[in-house]
């Protein structure tokens, strides 16, 4: 008889979000797994990112009895039933069959907000239609201007409720997992530079079968490129490039799209107030997971000060290293309205696609529950900075 600690993982005995790492890993082609997991250059950021929560410490509030959680808040105007959002991931029909529609579906069922990707492999009509909840689009001016406005109108008539628009990606980082793994090379579609990567694939025969019988597409709907349609996989890191966004940008965007518009990628009080200037109803604390400039500051560590210069003007949110949710109440005790998770789904979508995704909203779920009853607290929306301790060291005001 097996003891408990060495049965097989699964996803009904997923504990916590590392075990569905563990699961996607199992899963996935090494390439696919590396690019969820990995972050850029040394990787410092990307560890930092999850680190910093042990620096911050609770306070609770002991012999008080919250017999009702109430995890709900209200983001740009809309009820969610969670204090956390699915962030935008590309390419995660890479990770299942159809996978930003059943990352959707997911977010949905649960009461929450789901961020298409324009680096997405399911066409955003689809995306949209397939979840009962609020969907916001999340904006790349990959393939320029006018491609842009395309896919902002597409956006605008299928009936997202908000765009999202990165700023920290002018050039795409250097993710040295995927230079290794040969991701460039399995993307190019020809055959001699791709071959001594392919064992890597024909190792996960479970994977291969999903991606072939999801047609085995390599291209992205929804940046249609004059006379060439779908915009494949393999010009990401150039079209990036060419086409770095500038606070000017947002003139045009503002007037082509009159619904919010959330700006992705703040960390200092500056850029808030730049995107404050520009328009934006929310800017979301992010460093992209570690996957672009490495070195910058943990989210967790640049939330105050992006709070203290948005004061109260518009919504804040942050994301990165998020895997538990005693992370997520810590987020909003300094500040954040809610959070997005990123990795924390996406390796639940890379092990079992929608019900995977479904298990991480529910790990993070019934932490947040149980944190908020340890803590002494009833609802998400009355935590303050009065539960939580930070380093004396932080630049906190
Ligand atoms: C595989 C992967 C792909 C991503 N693709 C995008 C993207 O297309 N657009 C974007 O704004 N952010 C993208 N991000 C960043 C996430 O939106 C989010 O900022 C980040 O994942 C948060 O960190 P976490 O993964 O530790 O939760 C991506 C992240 C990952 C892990």
């Amino acid at each position: 008889m097996p003891t408990p600690a060495q049965l097989p993982m699964t996803l009904s005995r997923a504990v916590n979000i590392a075990d569905l790492r563990h699961l996607a890993k199992r899963r996935l082609p090494r390439a696919v797994f590396d690019y969820i997991d990995g972050g850029a250059d040394g990787e410092v950021t990307l560890r930092e990112n999850s680190r910093i929560f042990d620096d911050v410490t609770f306070r609770p509030r002991n012999a008080i009895a919250t017999p009702q959680c109430d995890l709900r808040t209200t983001v740009l105007g809309a009820t969610l039933e969670l204090p956390f959002l699915l962030a935008p991931v590309g390419s995660s029909r890479l990770f299942y069959p159809r996978g930003e529609e059943a990352a959707a579906r997911a977010a949905g069922a649960a009461g929450t907000t789901y961020i298409l990707s324009t680096l997405s492999g399911c066409r955003l009509e689809d995306v949209r239609a397939a979840t009962i909840g609020p969907a916001w689009y999340q904006l790349y001016l990959v393939g320029g201007q006018s491609v842009a406005m395309a896919g902002i109108e597409r956006a605008r008539l299928a009936g997202f409720n908000a765009l999202v628009v990165t700023i920290d990606t002018p050039t795409a980082g250097n993710r040295e997992r995927d230079v290794r793994n040969g991701t460039r090379e399995l993307t190019s579609r020809r055959l001699l530079a791709m071959l001594p990567f392919v064992p890597q694939l024909l190792a996960r025969p479970r994977w291969i079968t999903g991606f072939i019988s999801d047609g085995a597409s390599m291209r992205y709907p929804n940046i249609m490129l004059p006379n060439v349609g779908p915009m494949p996989y393999a010009d990401v890191g150039s079209a990036l490039e060419r086409v770095t966004i500038t606070w000017r940008d947002f003139d045009w965007i503002r007037r082509a799209w009159a619904g919010p518009i959330v700006v992705k990628g703040v960390l200092t009080a500056d850029d808030t107030r730049r995107a404050m200037d520009k328009g934006a109803a929310a800017v979301v604390v992010s460093n992209h997971g570690g996957r672009q400039l490495d070195g910058v500051s943990a989210t967790l560590k640049a939330l105050p000060e992006v709070v203290a210069a948005a004061n109260g003007r518009v919504e804040v949110m942050m994301d990165g290293g998020i895997r538990r949710g005693a992370d997520i109440v810590k987020a909003l005790c300094l500040g954040a309205r809610a959070v997005l998770v990123g990795r924390a789904y996406a390796y639940g979508l890379g092990a079992a696609g929608g019900t995977g995704v479904a298990r991480a909203i529910d790990i993070l779920q019934t932490d947040l529950v149980r944190t908020l009853k340890l803590l002494g607290c009833g609802s998400v929306r009355a935590l303050d900075r009065s539960w939580v301790d930070v380093p004396s060291t932080w630049n906190y005001r």
